[in-house]
């Protein structure tokens, strides 16, 4: 989808960033094309044996172990022979410049035709410098901020050998209960299909075969997101319209930054696992996306089409996922041991898997591998670039973008550095290995700032800075508890570090109950019992019911999970050195029993939009709850700030355009104060009729602006009919004329209103 709106300032890019080269995009070259890497791989298809094929296509993880949180990749021998005997395309999860080259050395010099080894990665949020998890820096609104984060990622991977990097993920979510809600941008099409191009500029930079960017791979090509009920690898099952509207922008948007690759996905889409999909992979990636490059499947998802049940055998599972257009097995041995039998007793045709190898072949030579097989194992670049300084400050910078201002009654926030005594309290305050997250293979348990030492160092040294812990996050025991309301009594003001820890959230992170976990609830009781102002500290992987805290405590920060720089981020923000500015990328509800919920929903036959104050008579026959408001707590796009931005003058260049003319929206925002500020200035539109009914609203553009105290600006938007198109009754992607509402503020609730037309 063409999109033509966009903010008119700040529209400066970064690719000088870090060095970066600026050489030409990498070239696509399309199967059969002409040219002289096409050439070299048919030559090579050419010599390989049917054995030496299928071991292109095979994707192995490195040893596994298990160090808490985390699960590590270990150095090892045991994949030496399959390398020299052609068996292996490459590994994954390891990592460390030696190792990757001793492996490289093998593949290049002992294996019969020397074809290089690719070495992938769960690079997910960051690989030793480790950078908020992806909801978190989607929060940020600052597509800046965020390519520049993957940009570290990729030079800090590549130096240890990684050329293939299993991010962005970008399935759009809904549903909080879901774990892997922690991975995504979030809920929303337009702001996922922003973080999803922004991420792979990070990664792939100008060129795939510049030493310090990686592959990037969108994943999991499929609707991942949206399993009934919020459990993990579930059923997903849902109209063509609403996969092609709101879940598919995103992969299409990192395909068209120019992904190298894609992964499919764990799930069934309407009844076809998606690792065996047709028409995911063949009709609308390749055909109607025109994708030139890799898919690899998700691990063993090949194999789990048996217990799917639309196959019998591996087998048949191996033979449909190829002929579908997976290129690359993981994990699953599918293709090692089916396809050359398949091929043998004439059950398969050998062109599909040629089609295979060259699409695995093209991103080898895509990335140099060809040229210089060594040219991402680089130990000198890696002892120097990994965890630099400069690495740390970007880590500082995004984390505390992430943070999102949910609440903050009679301005508690921000807290003087010299308050007398303050109460750092709860399982995460001085807890250093969850500060890193789900996902963070790499990142060590030893290094994150906690919450407590960010705050001790940057509050004054005349403050007096008290830790409890509380309670534990597992154990239900409360012996901890009246400590904790001692040190409450003692100081002038509470911080409570409460939320989730790592395995809490990401993949089989599932939840039914989106509290606060544990007896984290029993301790804020306990601690705002006290009377003191209390401040919470919420960290989490998802959106979670935050209504008991809405209800009794004076401020809240979401701070989602913010990696190496945890502590300093959450301080900087608390002492007001940073003026929060995040704002939430999905829907906090007042209950599991709203989920799912989200701001784009349709509007039904009965809305209800009352907040139960009028007769009940009025009342029964609506859409709604009869123990629960429809609206949400916090609403997707909320996010507060210590000033006041207020949005007067929002005026249109026109009241009617044509389907070739663009209409300017402009809004102003002042400043209010006390502080210098950023403000993430969003654009919604409603279309009030369509030849099928449409939300009632959509995200149609955003800015982030920097408005110093006191200070108006003025921010301008520009639509065209494009970005009014949609899936009409039969199923053509275009706008259809009518009358619209246009909104432009501070979130999906606060907004100004205005309104236009399309004509023909
Ligand atoms: C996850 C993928 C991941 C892969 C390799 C799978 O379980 O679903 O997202 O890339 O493991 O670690």
């Amino acid at each position: 989808m063409k999109r033509t709106l966009y903010a008119l300032i700040f529209t400066s890019t970064i690719t000088s960033f870090l060095g970066c080269s600026t050489q030409e995009p990498a070239e696509q070259v399309a199967s059969g094309g002409k040219g002289p890497k096409n050439d070299k791989i048919e030559k090579l298809i050419a010599q390989m044996t049917v054995d030496e094929k299928v071991g292109q296509l095979n994707f192995y993880v490195g040893d596994l172990f298990n160090t808490g949180p985390t699960v590590r990749t270990t150095e090892s021998d045991k994949f030496n022979d399959l390398i020299k005997q052609g068996e292996l395309t490459g590994l994954f999860n390891v990592h460390g410049a030696a190792y990757t080259r001793r492996l490289q050395q093998i593949a290049v010099e002992e294996s019969r035709l020397g074809i290089p080894l690719l070495f992938g990665a769960d690079v997910i949020h960051g690989f030793k410098t480790v950078f908020p998890i992806p909801l978190a820096s989607a929060a940020s609104w600052d597509m800046q901020a965020i390519e520049k984060a993957e940009r570290v990622a990729a030079i800090e991977s590549t130096a240890a050998g990684i050329t293939f990097n299993f991010a962005p993920m970008v399935d759009i979510s809904r549903d909080p209960r879901w774990g892997r809600m922690a991975e995504g941008a979030g809920e929303d099409p337009y702001l996922g299909s922003q973080v999803a191009m922004a991420r792979v500029r990070g990664f792939q930079g100008e060129s795939l075969s510049e030493a310090k960017t990686m592959a990037a791979c969108v994943k999991h090509f499929a609707a991942y997101g949206a399993p009934e009920g919020g459990r993990d690898y579930n059923t997903v099952d849902m109209s063509e319209r609403s996969l092609r509207e709101t879940y598919l922008p995103p992969y299409k948007a990192g395909i068209d930054a120019g992904a190298a690759t894609i992964m499919t996905s764990f799930n069934e889409l309407n009844g076809v696992p998606a690792s065996g999909n047709e028409f995911l992979l063949r009709d609308i990636l390749r055909g109607e996306w025109g994708f030139k490059g890799m898919v690899v499947s998700d691990w063993q998802s090949i194999n789990e089409m048996v217990a799917h049940g639309n196959v019998e055998n591996i087998a048949e599972a191996a033979s449909m996922a190829l002929k579908a257009g997976v290129d690359m097995d993981m994990m699953g041995d599918a293709y090692l041991e089916e396809i050359p039998r398949l091929i043998e007793e004439g059950k398969f045709e050998e062109k599909h898997l040629d089609e295979a190898v060259r699409n695995v072949l093209k991103l080898k030579f895509d990335l140099g591998l060809f040229d210089d097989p060594y040219r991402y194992s680089d130990t000198a670049r890696e002892s120097q670039e990994i965890r630099a300084k400069q690495h740390l400050d970007v880590a500082r910078d995004v984390a505390k973008r992430s943070i999102v201002l949910l609440k903050n009654e009679d301005h508690l926030l921000p807290l003087n550095k010299e308050t007398g005594t303050i109460a750092v309290i709860g399982p995460l305050a001085n807890n250093q290995a969850d500060m890193n997250g789900t996902w963070s293979f790499f990142g060590e348990a030893q290094h994150p700032v906690t919450f407590l030492q960010g705050i001790k160092n940057v509050a004054s040294p005349n403050t007096e800075v008290v830790y409890e812990e509380g309670c534990d996050l597992y154990d239900d025991s409360k012996d901890k508890i009246a400590r904790a309301v001692s040190a409450a009594r003692s100081a002038d003001v509470v911080i409570m570090a409460v939320g989730e820890s790592a395995v809490m959230n990401g993949e089989a992170g599932s939840r039914s109950n989106i509290q606060l976990p544990g007896i984290q609830l029993d301790l804020m009781k306990a601690v705002v019992a006290t009377g003191k102002p209390v401040v919470a500290v919420v960290m989490s992987g998802r959106a979670l019911d935050l209504s008991w805290l809405d209800e009794n405590v004076a401020s809240i920060l979401e701070v989602w999970t913010l990696g190496s720089e945890s502590g300093h981020a959450i301080a900087d923000v608390l002492f007001g050195d940073y003026n929060p500015a995040g704002k939430l990328p999905v829907t906090f509800p007042r209950n599991v029993g709203q989920v799912p919920i989200y701001y784009n929903h349709k509007n039904t036959g009965r809305p209800y939009d009352g907040d139960y104050s009028e007769p009940k008579s009025e009342r029964v026959y609506k859409s709604k709850y009869r123990d629960v408001q429809n609206t949400p707590l916090y609403p997707f796009g909320h996010g507060l700030s210590y000033s006041t931005f207020e949005y007067s003058d929002i005026r249109l260049s026109a009241d009617t355009i044509g389907f070739d003319q663009t209409l300017k929206a402009s809004v102003k925002v002042t400043n209010k104060g006390p502080y210098d500020g950023e403000e993430v200035v969003q654009l919604y539109v409603r279309d009030l009729v369509g030849s099928v009914t449409r939300p009632v609203k959509e995200l149609k553009g955003f800015t982030k602006v920097m408005i110093k105290n006191g200070e108006t600006k003025e921010v301008e938007f520009e639509i065209t009919s494009d970005d009014l198109a949609f899936y009409t009754i039969d199923m053509t992607h275009k706008a259809e004329p009518g009358a619209f509402h246009l909104f432009i503020g501070s979130s999906s609730e606060r907004v100004k209103q205005t309104g236009f037309y399309l004509k023909n």
